[in-house]
């Protein structure tokens, strides 16, 4: 149970879970993809000893900037593209069909895959400073790890489309105004709400929490992630990608060509 890119305690049977990779902007390489897959679908998996999870970014700047960027023009050069969505959705299926509630404390940029994160997880709770988008089409790809699913599912067709095509980034008011956060605060108190909600469920019975997970979750099972994962993978092994990659890490805007 040793994290690199983890900071994980367990405090009154509340495992506070953050991200750690503040100089990427708490990025998702496949190093902390693992290690999420680890705690989420080992470590702790139907532990008794935990009621839920409160899962946030290291410092006051982001929560997750996203996949990481340069570590995927990699995958995305070798044609894993679609492997790399489809590993990434099953370990978000792993949070989303966790067996106590995991809340995301949304304390900055929520982008991409990181907004994917949010997403998957069963309830959120913004700082006033969050931003949340799915800014991929900047890059030339599309969401990977479920958020064109789940996008849908939370605030409806028209927002989704809306975030997904422009790529634009809305604040916290926003987000909670579309129903993609349950609630915006002030940093001090985002982090007690998100607990009390925590300690709110954690006297609830286990088993109605649980089922109640799984049943919500049952609703949604016609989703069909497995277009996702071919539809980024066509994406990304297009050159427009590596344009739009080769962009971001230069700091310049990208010239599309449709190809
Ligand atoms: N992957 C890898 N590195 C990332 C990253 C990502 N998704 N997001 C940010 N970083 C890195 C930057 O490259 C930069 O590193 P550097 O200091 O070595 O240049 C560092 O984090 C700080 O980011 P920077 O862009 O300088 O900060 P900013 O305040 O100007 O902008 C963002 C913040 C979040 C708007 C901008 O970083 C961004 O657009 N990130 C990518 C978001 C994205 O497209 N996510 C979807 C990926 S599929």
């Amino acid at each position: 149970m040793i994290y690199q890119n983890l900071d994980v305690s367990l405090e009154d049977r509340i495992l506070h879970v953050t991200i750690n990779r503040p100089k990427a902007l708490n990025a998702l390489n496949q190093q902390t993809m693992g290690e999420l897959a680890d705690l989420f679908g080992r470590d702790y998996k139907d532990s008794a000893d935990i009621s839920g999870v409160l899962l946030t970014g290291s410092g006051d700047r982001a929560f997750v900037a996203g996949a990481d960027i340069k570590e995927f023009i990699g995958v995305a050069a070798a044609g894993s593209g679609q492997k790399m969505a489809e590993n990434g959705q099953a370990v978000f299926f792993l949070i989303e069909r966790f067996h106590v509630p995991v809340v995301a404390l949304v304390n900055g940029f929520a982008l991409g895959g990181g907004c994917e994160l949010a997403i998957a997880c069963h309830l959120r709770v913004a700082t006033e400073t969050a931003r949340f988008g799915q800014p991929e089409v900047n890059l030339g790809i599309i969401p990977g790890y479920g958020g064109t699913q789940r996008l849908n599912q939370l605030i409806g067709k028209g927002k989704a489309m809306e975030l997904t095509l422009t790529g634009n980034m809305i604040d916290a008011a926003e987000a909670h105004r579309i129903g993609l956060v349950n609630y915006a605060l002030p940093a001090a108190e985002a982090r007690d709400k998100a607990i009390e909600l925590l300690r709110i469920i954690a006297g609830k019975g286990p088993i109605a929490v649980r089922e109640s997970i799984a049943a919500i979750n049952a609703y949604y099972a016609s989703s069909d992630f497995g277009a996702e994962a071919e539809a980024f993978g066509r994406a990304s092994a297009a050159e427009d990608f590596a344009e739009g990659a080769a962009a971001f890490v230069e700091k310049r805007k990208p010239n599309f060509k449709g190809q």
